[in-house]
């Protein structure tokens, strides 16, 4: 039975190329690479779309254009040029791993690479193929969804041994071309065999031999585990003013947005510093909890401890507010 299924990844990879060749996006990370630079991409695009990345991407290597001066960079600068693109935890793990690939070089294989800080199979593979020419497959949720329809198997792509089942099948047929079939592949998913809506299957470089579209079942896959409902959080924030400044306070070094600055937040409600002069709901979604936030400015009349007191501008340029909190920044002048 694997030998069947390997002839059928085997006759795909050729027109996934030629396609790839001829549709790729033009992306910034696609430009000029280094295991470094490729690393840095990588790292932004785990769980973030495209689009938020590409001028941030181009951004961070434009103040950090070698691991020796993300290295050299403090935690806060690295955290700002990080802003908006959440989990965080990223950003300081790019962090560390720069300082280790400073110190000893880029590692210049998939066990030293998967040994980063930050880095999962997925990433590990991914830089690898992608900047080190070498054959190891970066399996995500876009490569799990159209491997999943090339094949029709009704595999749960939410389960691991599903996960390493594709990996090896793709190890086993991975061209010279190492970077283009990684990308291609991820390509691919992104804008052909996409997850919402239907499939472009008439645009598709696999419309020949996907069993899922021979058979006019794309839409059934790929089988996955139910969801769990996410865990809804209310919420007041005050965005608290006083001669021009705001009050911010870090959050917890654990948890969701760990470590990281926000308008005092409060599960619940806050405690009663005064009327508010403005007010309005907004929401956040994370992977596992929603916020329901209810925002108040008010302004009071001493700087308030334990709180941070900083001005519009400092906000703006040197402190770096989750996304959560961007609905409340219109009241910060
Ligand atoms: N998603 C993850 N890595 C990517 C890449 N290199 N190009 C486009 N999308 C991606």
């Amino acid at each position: 039975m694997e030998e069947i299924k390997n002839e059928l990844l085997q006759s795909a990879v050729p027109p996934l190329l030629a396609w790839y060749r001829i549709h790729k996006r033009d992306l910034p990370w696609r430009h000029s690479r280094t295991p470094y630079t490729a690393l840095v991409a990588e790292l932004m695009l785990q769980q973030t779309r495209v689009e938020a990345v590409k001028e941030r991407y181009v951004r961070f290597l434009r103040s950090f254009p070698s691991p020796e001066a993300l290295a050299a960079a403090s935690e806060e600068e690295v955290l700002k040029l990080w802003e908006g693109l959440g989990y965080y935890s990223r950003a300081r793990n790019l962090h560390k791993a720069a300082k280790i690939i400073a110190r000893d070089g880029f590692p210049s294989d998939f066990r030293g690479v998967r040994a980063l800080p930050g880095v999962g199979d997925y990433t590990a593979g991914a830089v690898c193929s992608i900047a080190l020419g070498l054959p190891e497959p970066a399996v995500d949720g876009n490569v799990l969804r159209i491997l999943s329809r090339l094949y029709a198997d009704g595999s749960n792509i939410d389960e691991a041994a599903t996960k390493a089942r594709y990996a090896q099948l793709l190890r086993e047929v991975y061209p010279e071309e190492t970077a283009d079939f990684c990308e291609a592949l991820m390509e691919l998913g992104a804008i052909v065999c996409v997850p919402n809506g239907a499939p472009a299957c008439a645009s598709c470089p696999w419309s020949a031999v996907c069993r899922a579209h021979l058979a006019g079942t794309e839409e059934l896959f790929p089988v996955r585990a139910q969801k769990r409902a996410r865990r809804v959080v209310q919420a007041e924030v005050l965005v608290l003013r006083c001669g021009g400044r705001y009050a911010l306070e870090k959050r917890p070094p654990k948890g969701l947005l760990a470590g990281l600055w926000q308008f005092p937040f409060f599960e619940g409600s806050a405690p009663d510093l005064g009327k508010a002069v403005r007010q309005k709901r907004a929401k956040h979604i994370f992977t596992h909890v929603e916020w329901q936030m209810t925002g108040k400015l008010v302004d009071v009349c001493a700087f308030l401890q334990p709180y941070t007191w900083v001005t519009a501008r400092e906000l703006r340029e040197l402190y770096a507010l989750p996304s959560a909190f961007r609905p409340f920044l219109e009241w910060v002048e």
